[in-house]
């Protein structure tokens, strides 16, 4: 049985990640610090969710020197092989970023140094690396390639992660670690961040609440499954030397017909209050996906018309607590 450490077990994609991998018989210690920067409960919800044979839970801030010795410690202590450290842990909005940058750069940067220098101490020979469609910016050309421009940031949440994604760079070049950086793509389904679009939209048109859109709807992302990006973060366990990858639906629709698929199954029109388009947003992503597909086999599956059935499901079905859960 292989162990791999999954750090951001509580977050919406790390608590997927880490099923899938628990479902296929590996192991995992899954980290996080239950961070506050959106309603707690979520995350143990999600991790209750993830109880049982193979698992086990740190609570450890990965950006604190002390407390990811711990990590090491308890790996150590249990004895096995680590297969691959996976760094989902994050700080993730990119709105609440040019709020409080201090804190997006310690976690996201610090946090992906302290774990990458694990990797060497423990001899771990693979790190995946979570990253984001936020690096391309206002430079690249749709659809975003790998190697388009990233040169235009807009956000410090972008160059945390642009920044990590180099410094794991320097550990493949200077210590032959194995890197696959994931560049996730506006993720959406059950259990979803309630700082994000997909999440609010859903409980505000159950609930006869308002639904604040900012801009005028138009904006365009390349919204992608949980269970897809999950996969894909799997798949990308494989040894590939170090490369970066669009992670995409290839998809790409406006934030209005999302929110008009959001009423179509919830059966209720939305109360829609618009603001201003914020300046951190960024007009359109969309992935080329091509290298996913071809390095690590890897396509999304789930179509936005399917995923948001899901995603309405688990609401319906989760409502009498989810609609506790603070969206501000
Ligand atoms: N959801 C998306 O659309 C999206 C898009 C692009 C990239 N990403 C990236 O994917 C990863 C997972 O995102 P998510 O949407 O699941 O976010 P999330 O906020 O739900 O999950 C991140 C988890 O990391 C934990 N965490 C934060 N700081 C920590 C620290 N210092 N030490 C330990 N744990 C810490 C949080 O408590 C949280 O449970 C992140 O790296 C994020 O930047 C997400």
């Amino acid at each position: 049985m292989s162990l791999y450490v999954v750090t951001g077990v509580a977050g919406f994609i790390g608590s997927r990640v880490c099923r899938m991998l628990l479902d296929t018989g590996h192991s995992v210690l899954g980290v996080d610090d239950l961070d506050e920067s959106y309603d707690v409960r979520l995350k143990e919800r999600r991790l209750a969710g993830l109880g049982g044979p193979g698992f086990s839970f740190l609570h450890a801030d990965v950006s604190r020197v002390e407390e990811v010795r711990r990590i090491g410690d308890r790996l150590r202590g249990e004895g096995g092989r680590v297969e691959a450290i996976v760094n989902l842990a994050a700080r993730a909005g990119v709105r609440a970023s040019l709020l409080n940058p201090l804190v997006y750069l310690e976690t996201n940067l610090t946090g992906t140094l302290l774990l990458l220098e694990l990797c060497r101490d423990l001899g771990v020979a693979k790190f995946v690396l979570a990253s984001s469609s936020s690096v391309y910016g206002l430079g690249a050309e749709v659809p975003f390639r790998e190697d388009g421009d990233t040169n235009q940031p807009v956000s410090p949440y972008a160059i945390s992660k642009k920044a990590a994604e180099e410094l794991s760079y320097v550990f493949h070049h200077q210590y032959g670690l194995d890197v696959s950086v994931l560049r996730y793509f506006t993720v959406y389904g059950p259990a979803g961040r309630p700082d994000m679009s997909p999440f609010r939209f859903v409980k505000w048109v159950f609930e006869g609440l308002p639904v604040q859109l900012f801009g005028d709807g138009t904006q365009e992302r390349d919204f992608t499954y949980v269970d897809d990006i999950a996969r894909g973060t799997i798949a990308a366990l494989r040894p590939v030397g170090y490369e970066i990858f669009n992670l995409g639906s290839d998809r790409p629709i406006t934030l209005s017909r999302f929110l008009r698929l959001v009423e179509e199954n919830v059966g209720r029109k939305a109360v829609v209050e618009r603001s201003p388009r914020h300046p951190a947003d960024i007009p359109r992503t969309w992935a080329r996906v091509d290298k996913a597909r071809t390095l690590l086999g890897w396509t999304a599956a789930v179509p936005i018309e399917e995923g948001v059935v899901e995603l309405v499901s688990w609401y319906r079905v989760n409502r009498a607590w989810a609609k506790e859960i603070r969206t501000d």
